[in-house]
């Protein structure tokens, strides 16, 4: 299974991701989280995409389609993937189709999650992670067990400012992305509003 998860920040796409990658042994690719570690590991990548990151912009074409391309390439792939935050631009869209043909593979489906954005704000301000597991919680609605919660962090860019700008960014930008990949015949959407087992469940009606 060859697949790119999009929505906006918040939707649940690491939270579904990391069902499904469980469930089909496949890799995980989160452009965020590397750009993340990047970040903690002060690389001259995480240097360059810290400030925007922070600010709730998208950090430039040209630092994300090599780090995703090199990431492709990488042996956990061959059994499939899911794409999670990469492509968001048109640039990216088509770097990573060159990537993909190079090698003579096909997606097999780009999954975009729709969530309100009421909704958006109140996921994104209480989620937590584990930096021991990589684990995502929310204070409210999936509250980390007592032996976990206090290492759990906050990211430097779950801001009410960075969160606004990280959802207009998101229409104005990515979610142009989908009707290339509505013609390709790709698209399936699915209604992100409800419980995680909720949605998991559209999802596995979904693929295909
Ligand atoms: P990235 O890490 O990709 O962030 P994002 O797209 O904004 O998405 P999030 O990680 O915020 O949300 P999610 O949909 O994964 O939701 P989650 O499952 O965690 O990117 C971060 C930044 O990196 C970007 O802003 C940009 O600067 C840069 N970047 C990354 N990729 C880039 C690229 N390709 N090009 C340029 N720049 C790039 O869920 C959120 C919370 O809600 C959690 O607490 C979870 O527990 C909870 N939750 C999940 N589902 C449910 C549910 N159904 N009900 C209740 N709570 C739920």
């Amino acid at each position: 299974m060859r697949m790119i998860l999009m929505g906006p920040p918040g939707a649940g796409k690491g939270t579904q991701a990391a069902r499904l990658v469980e469930r089909y042994r496949i890799a995980h690719i989160s452009t965020g989280e590397m750009l993340r570690e990047a970040v903690a590991e002060r690389t001259p990548l995480g240097e360059k995409a810290a400030a925007c990151m922070k600010a709730g912009q998208l950090v430039p074409d040209d630092l994300v389609i090599p780090m995703a391309v090199e990431r492709l390439s990488k042996p956990d792939c061959r059994a499939g993937f899911i794409l999670d935050g990469f492509p968001r631009t048109g640039p990216q869209a088509k770097g990573l189709d060159a990537e993909l043909k190079t090698h003579h593979l096909a997606l097999d489906v780009v999954l975009v999650i729709d969530v309100r954005d009421e909704l958006i704000l109140e996921r994104i301000t209480g989620r937590r992670m584990d930096p021991a597991t990589g684990t995502i919680y929310h204070i409210i609605f999936d509250p980390p067990p007592p032996e976990v919660a206090p290492r759990v962090v906050q990211r430097a860019d779950d801001t009410a400012e960075a969160v606004s700008a990280r959802l207009a960014k998101y229409y104005s930008v990515t979610a142009l992305m989908i009707p290339f990949y509505q013609q390709k015949g790709l698209l399936r959407r699915v209604d992100g509003n409800g419980s995680p087992e909720q949605v998991t469940e559209r999802i596995m009606a979904a693929l295909p």
